[in-house]
């Protein structure tokens, strides 16, 4: 594992592979530096997506995939008579619980590879890294056409609310609730975009602001606790949001916090949009409340930038996600389309 450091600011690309090796790009120094960290093996890819190098569903499914293929090259290059990938799998696996992203990326490189047992190690690695380099350029085209069909539902002049980062750093590219965003902006929809800073790791005001003026797009922070007070002031008519799965009936984890803009959005009449590719749908789980929600180390809310900020032994709590209930919601945007209540009917008739 090695670092480089670049001051190329355009074109969002959390995740490069090249030269058989991996770059992500390290999101926990952004927005003051733009360094992409060398993989070469999968055990430090799993290690790079818990400690949140690479985060946001779509980005880490994409992340598993090319980590799967280093360890498949690695074997090709030891000669190896045939590959063993298992541990590899199992570490990217226990990287992180929540986003279904992830397994739905590790089942496609594994259905793959046990499609393909009978041809020679190099060609199963060829298959493997398509596969990967597929399954990024699939979420791309994704998000570009859910950003089309989210800006449909915008009407001129609105100002929109997003939580946490759904942008092109948590995706391929272009994002999902910011590919929205991004395509309603261009279609002079939205006039402004709040977003949220998202405790505990700021996703919102590190990444979120990043991105938007990377692309000149007007965008002010807001704290959490001031999201009552501005929805009351009754400016905002869209909460558009990503996810990290989305149950059948149409429960939604997302970032925590996603659940109490939620309500905030209901009392105030402010719309929420849920924008994700059927890669984060998991209808093997009926309702929200099943989804396994990761929790966090406590260090993560006590300090700041590697500084207490809290009391010395003071317990925190530190959930990553929360659920939101389908009736909370108004639109769930996929690559497929637009969908709306009744939620359990509508979600297994589109993905059917
Ligand atoms: O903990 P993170 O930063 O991985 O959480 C990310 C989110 O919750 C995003 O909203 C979600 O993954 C959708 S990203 C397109």
């Amino acid at each position: 594992m090695t670092t480089s450091i670049t001051n190329e600011w355009q074109n969002v690309q959390p995740i490069r592979f090249q030269n058989d090796q991996l770059e992500l790009l390290d999101q926990r120094l952004l927005p003051h530096q733009e360094v992409y960290i060398q993989y070469q093996d999968p055990i430090h890819v799993a290690h790079a997506i818990t400690d949140m190098v690479v985060r946001g569903a779509p980005a880490i499914g994409i992340t598993a995939a090319f980590g799967i293929v280093l360890d498949a090259k690695a074997q090709l290059k030891q000669s190896f008579s045939e590959l063993n990938l298992d541990n590899a799998f199992t570490a990217l696996a226990e990287s992180r619980p929540t986003a279904v992203n992830l397994f739905w990326a590790l089942n496609q490189m594994d259905s793959i590879l046990k499609k393909n047992t009978h041809l020679s190690v190099e060609q199963q690695v060829a298959i493997l890294e398509k596969t990967a380099h597929q399954i990024l350029s699939d979420d791309i085209k994704a998000n570009q056409a859910m950003g089309e069909l989210g800006a449909s539902l915008i009407k001129k002049n609105s100002q929109v609310y997003t939580h946490c980062n759904a942008g092109a750093l948590a995706t391929g590219g272009y994002g999902t609730a910011l590919g929205v965003i991004r395509s309603a902006y261009f279609q002079e929809k939205i006039s402004h975009v709040y977003a949220g800073e998202t405790r505990p790791w700021l996703q919102g005001s590190r990444l979120t602001a990043w991105e938007l003026m990377q692309d000149n797009i007007p965008v002010t922070l807001s704290t959490e606790g001031a999201v009552g007070q501005l929805f009351r002031q009754g400016n905002i008519q869209w909460v558009i949001v990503g996810a990290d799965r989305i149950a059948a009936n149409g429960d939604v984890a997302n970032k925590i916090g996603t659940y109490n803009l939620a309500v905030q959005a209901k009392y105030h009449n402010v719309k929420v949009m849920v924008v994700a590719p059927t890669t984060t749908f998991d209808l093997s789980i009926l309702q929200g409340k099943d989804i396994p929600i990761e929790d966090r180390p406590m260090n993560e809310v006590t300090s700041l930038n590697q500084q207490q900020i809290a009391p010395n032994n003071c317990q925190a709590i530190n959930p990553s996600f929360d659920m939101t209930p389908n009736d909370l919601i108004d639109a769930i945007v996929c690559e497929k389309g637009i969908l709306t209540a009744p939620f359990s009917q509508n979600i297994s008739e589109l993905l059917a």
